[in-house]
C-alpha cells in the first residue's frame, strides 16, 4: 500500500427528519445564502422542511443553479455574497448546487483578477466562505468531498477544482429527499457512483485488501440496490438509504487511499458533456468500457480480481473473462437505462478529433501514465 493522510471533517447527519435539525450545527446569528436549482425542492417539500427549521436565521435565496453548474450564473451568486455579509452557504440540491456553491465559497475571498483562473490555473484557495449542505439526489459525494466541478459556458470548458477549505461542515442525508428523483437521475446516480469506485479500485494491485473489498461491497450494493430503485414506482425507504450511503461512500476519499486512481474517465465524459451537454453518468457509462477494453493488457490483474469477485467469472481463459467483465459492466449500465454509444448521442468523428486535440494540447487525461492523450481518440473511436 502507498503512503496516504487521510482527513475528512463532515458530519454526516442521516436519516428522514434530519433537516428539521439544521439549526443545530449552523452557527446562531449566521447571515446565510440558501442556494438551490432549478426548483425540485420547491415542489417536493424540502425548501419548505429547510426553512422551517432555520426560522430563526437571516436567510437570502439564490436559485437557478443549472445542472453542470455554469460559472457565469455562480459569478452573480459570488456578488451577493460580497455584497450582502453572507458568512455561511447552504447549498439545497444535487452535486451540481453543492459543486456550485462551493466554487462560491471559495470565489468570494478570490484576490486575482479572474476567479475562473480557480480552475483554469488551479489557482491557490486560502480562504473560503464555510457551507453545510442538504443533499437531495445520491450521486457525486460531493457531500463529502471537498472538490467540484464547474462548467464555463463561454467556452464550453467543464473544469475540476478542490481544497480541503470546501469541505462542508455537514451534510444532511435524507433519503425520503430522493423519492421526487425521475427515473433518469436515479439511474445517473447509480452509474456515477459505480463509475466512482471504478476510477479508484480498477487500476492496478498494491495490496490493499481493505480497500478493494471496500470498494467491491459498494459495487456490489449498487448492482444489488440500484434496480430495486428503478423497478418500483414506490420508494423504499431503506433500498433508498442504503444507495444515498454507497453513493456517499464512493466517493468521500476513503477507498482511494493508499491506492493508484485513475479518474480518465471522468475527464474525459467531462469533455463529452462540455460539448454535447450529455449526463454526467452517461458520459462514464460510454467511456468506461472502451478505456478498460484497451487497458485489458496492463490492468489485467485488477480486471480478473473484479471479474471474479464482482461478477462470479470464474470459468474461461483469462482474455475471455476479462472480456466477460467489462461486457457485464456495459450491460449492467445498460440495464438501468443508459445508452452506452456515441451514436447514440449523436457523437461523430469530428467530435472525436476536437475532444482528442483538446487533451494533446493539455498534455494528460487522468492521473496513471497507462492513458495518454495520444490514446483519447481510439478509445473514444471504439464507442461510436
Ligand atoms: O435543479 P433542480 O430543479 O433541483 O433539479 C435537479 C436537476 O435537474 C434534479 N434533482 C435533484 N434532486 C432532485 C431532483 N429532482 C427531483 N427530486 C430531487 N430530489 O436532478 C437534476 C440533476 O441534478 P445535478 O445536481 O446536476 O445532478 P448530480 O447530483 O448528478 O450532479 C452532477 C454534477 O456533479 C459533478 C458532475 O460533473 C456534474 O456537474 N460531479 C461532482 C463530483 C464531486 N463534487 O465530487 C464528482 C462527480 O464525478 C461529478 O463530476
Ligand atoms: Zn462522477
Amino acid at each position: 500500500m502507498e503512503n496516504f493522510d487521510f482527513y475528512n471533517p463532515v458530519k454526516i447527519l442521516f436519516g428522514k427528519g434530519k433537516i428539521a435539525e439544521l439549526g443545530k450545527h449552523i452557527p446562531k446569528g449566521a447571515k446565510i445564502l440558501m442556494t438551490y436549482g432549478g426548483g425540485s425542492i420547491k415542489k417536493n417539500g424540502v425548501y419548505d422542511q429547510v426553512m422551517d427549521a432555520l426560522k430563526d436565521y437571516s436567510i437570502t435565496e439564490f436559485g437557478g443553479i443549472e445542472p453542470n453548474p455554469h460559472f457565469e450564473t455562480l459569478m452573480k451568486a459570488v456578488e451577493i455574497v460580497r455584497n450582502e455579509g453572507i458568512d455561511f452557504l447552504l447549498p439545497v440540491g444535487g452535486g451540481s448546487v453543492l459543486d456550485g456553491t462551493k466554487f462560491i465559497a471559495a470565489a468570494v475571498h478570490y484576490e486575482g483578477d479572474d476567479e475562473w483562473d480557480i480552475l483554469a490555473k488551479r489557482a491557490e484557495i486560502n480562504k473560503a466562505v464555510d457551507l453545510g449542505a442538504v443533499l437531495t439526489l445520491a450521486a457525486t459525494g460531493s457531500e463529502m468531498n471537498s472538490g467540484g466541478v464547474i462548467t464555463k459556458a463561454a467556452t464550453q470548458e467543464k473544469l475540476a477544482f478542490g481544497n480541503p477549505l470546501l469541505f462542508p461542515k455537514f451534510s444532511v442525508l435524507d433519503p425520503e429527499t430522493t423519492y421526487s428523483l425521475p427515473m433518469r437521475q436515479i439511474t445517473n446516480g447509480i452509474v456515477d457512483a459505480y463509475v466512482h469506485v471504478m476510477e479508484q479500485y480498477l487500476t492496478y494491485p498494491v495490496n490493499s485488501p481493505v480497500q478493494d473489498r471496500f470498494s467491491e461491497g459498494l459495487l456490489l450494493t449498487l448492482i444489488e440496490e440500484g434496480p430495486k430503485a428503478l423497478a418500483t414506482e414506490t420508494p423504499d425507504y431503506e433500498n433508498r438509504a442504503n444507495l444515498m450511503w454507497a453513493a456517499t461512500m464512493a466517493l468521500n476519499g476513503l477507498i482511494g487511499m493508499g491506492v493508484k486512481s485513475d479518474w480518465a474517465t471522468h475527464m474525459i465524459g467531462h469533455e463529452l458533456t462540455a460539448f454535447h451537454g450529455i449526463d454526467h453518468a452517461v458520459t462514464l457509462a460510454i467511456v468506461l468500457p472502451g478505456l478498460l477494453n484497451k487497458l485489458k493488457e496492463e490492468r489485467g490483474e485488477k480486471l480478473l480480481q473484479y471479474a471474479e469477485r464482482v461478477w462470479n467469472i470464474t470459468e474461461g481463459t483469462e482474455e475471455e473473462r476479462k472480456m466477460l467483465a467489462i461486457q457485464k459492466t456495459e450491460e449492467f449500465f445498460q440495464s438501468v437505462g443508459i445508452a452506452t454509444r456515441l451514436g447514440d448521442h449523436s457523437v461523430g468523428q469530428d467530435s472525436i478529433d476536437t475532444i482528442s486535440k483538446r487533451f494533446i494540447d493539455r498534455g494528460y487525461v487522468g492521473m496513471l501514465p497507462d492513458v495518454a492523450a495520444a490514446d483519447v481518440a481510439e478509445i473514444l473511436e471504439s464507442r461510436l
